[in-house]
């Protein structure tokens, strides 16, 4: 009898995610990516953790060629239908990897990661790290975390470490002269809870440009 290995733990919390409802995020491509990807000029790029592929379809419709990545098949299917939908099906590619496990292979003009914060384990060190060492010369590496629960959230439904900006920049340990840090703020938003409650969420958003 063959032993088949047993899924990784997030790997299930993630596709369970997903399967329970029909669509988990908006449609709409992140805010903060809009912002600091509009002035780039379009080549490869690669969105990690892309979810239902809003960011990916985004960046494919401005002319990028895209892979998106996740831990999810379900997400992988329904962002490969947006993109159809959107008509830019055939410049994105789809992938699925446990990031800190895997990676996909080559090297791209934008490597963005947005909210890959998981309440299940994930290396994010590791994710940073090769997630760095996929940006090609010239390219720009976008990370943008939240830097915190919304101020509505009086109960924080798990425990969480949030990354700070120096943090980051500490952790990636880019070396002098390869990297020009262009973006290292934490931006303010406003974030409705599910109740109708008004308030704000901050995020922190760091763009690199590689020499
Ligand atoms: C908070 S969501 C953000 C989704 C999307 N980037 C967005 O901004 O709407 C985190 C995403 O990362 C994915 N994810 C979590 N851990 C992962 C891992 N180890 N490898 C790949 N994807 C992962 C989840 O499936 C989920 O789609």
């Amino acid at each position: 009898m063959t032993d088949i290995p047993a899924p990784a733990p997030a790997a299930e919390f993630w596709e369970a995610r997903y399967r329970d409802t029909d669509r988990v995020w908006s449609g709409r491509p992140n805010e903060l990516l809009v912002r600091e990807a509009s002035d780039l000029t379009p080549g490869t790029a690669l969105d990690l953790g892309c979810g239902e592929g809003a960011d990916a379809v985004w960046l494919a419709s401005r002319g990028w060629r895209v892979t998106g990545v996740d831990i999810s098949g379900t997400a992988l299917e329904r962002a490969a239908g947006h993109a159809d939908e959107a008509g830019v099906g055939n410049r994105v590619a789809w992938e699925r990897h446990e990031l800190g496990r895997s990676f996909p292979e080559g090297s791209f003009d934008l490597v963005s990661a947005h909210y890959l914060q998981s309440p299940v384990a994930l290396d994010q060190r590791a994710v940073l790290d090769a997630a760095a060492r996929a940006v090609a010369g010239g390219g720009s590496l976008l990370v943008v975390m939240h830097a915190g629960w919304p101020s509505w959230q009086t109960e924080p439904p798990f425990d969480a470490v949030f990354p700070t900006l120096d943090g980051v920049l500490a952790e990636l340990a880019l070396p002098d002269g390869g990297w020009t840090v262009e973006t290292s703020r934490t931006v303010r938003r406003p974030s409705v809870s599910p109740d109708g409650l008004e308030g704000f969420r901050e995020d922190n958003v760091w763009r690199l440009r590689r020499a």
